[in-house]
């Protein structure tokens, strides 16, 4: 498959990437909340001030996000790891925020956020494994994840709840060492 991902760049996102990051996160929730848990009301409750707090803490914590930058540095795509606090559970890494903007979807974007943050991943010693969770009716995003090496290993009922009603959720896993 050809792919025009060299239209974009990709890189850790720092602090001041804030406001195009709650930027992209309002995109997200307006053209996709059917398949994400978080409101847009929640999202829009978020000030620049609180996004940068988060995404400095994710870092402090071990955790990091990737971009998609397009040409015009404009952010068109995110993917985010956050890791537990207890020192049990800090060898998982929870993927979440997966994220293309509409009009840039298609193109092998998400496949390379994940590729870069799956790399990425591989090099921190005490990260042994990442987790996602996808609502069972997204079959583009599954599929997605298991291209690049997520398994399923349990389905959890009624995961989230809309007006619509309730979403079940796959778990899949990715072992990296
Ligand atoms: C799921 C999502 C992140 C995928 O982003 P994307 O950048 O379009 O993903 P990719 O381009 O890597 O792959 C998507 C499809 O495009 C195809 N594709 C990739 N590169 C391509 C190219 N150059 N030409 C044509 N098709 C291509 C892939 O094969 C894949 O096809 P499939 O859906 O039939 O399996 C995006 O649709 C999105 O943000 N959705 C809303 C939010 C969401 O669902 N997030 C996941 C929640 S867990």
């Amino acid at each position: 498959m050809q792919s025009n991902c060299e239209d974009y760049s990709f890189r850790e996102l720092v602090p001041d990437d804030a406001p195009q990051f709650r930027n992209l996160r309002l995109d997200a929730l307006t053209t996709s909340s059917d398949v994400l848990a978080a409101t847009l009301e929640e999202v829009e409750a978020d000030s620049e001030g609180v996004v940068r707090q988060d995404i400095d803490a994710r870092i402090r914590n071990g955790g990091f996000s990737v971009g998609a930058f397009s040409k015009q540095l404009e952010m068109v795509g995110m993917v985010n790891v956050a890791r537990p606090s207890l020192e049990r559970l800090r060898h998982i890494g929870c993927v979440w925020g997966v994220y293309v903007s509409t009009e840039h979807r298609n193109r092998g974007l998400a496949r390379e956020l994940l590729l870069e943050l799956i790399r990425l991943a591989r090099n921190i010693e005490d990260l042994h494994q990442l987790h996602i969770e996808v609502v069972t009716s997204n079959a583009s995003a599954v599929r997605l994840y298991q291209e690049v090496g997520f398994e399923c290993y349990g389905t959890q009922p009624r995961a989230i709840r809309t007006n619509e009603g309730y979403h079940d959720e796959y778990q899949l896993a990715l072992i990296l060492r």
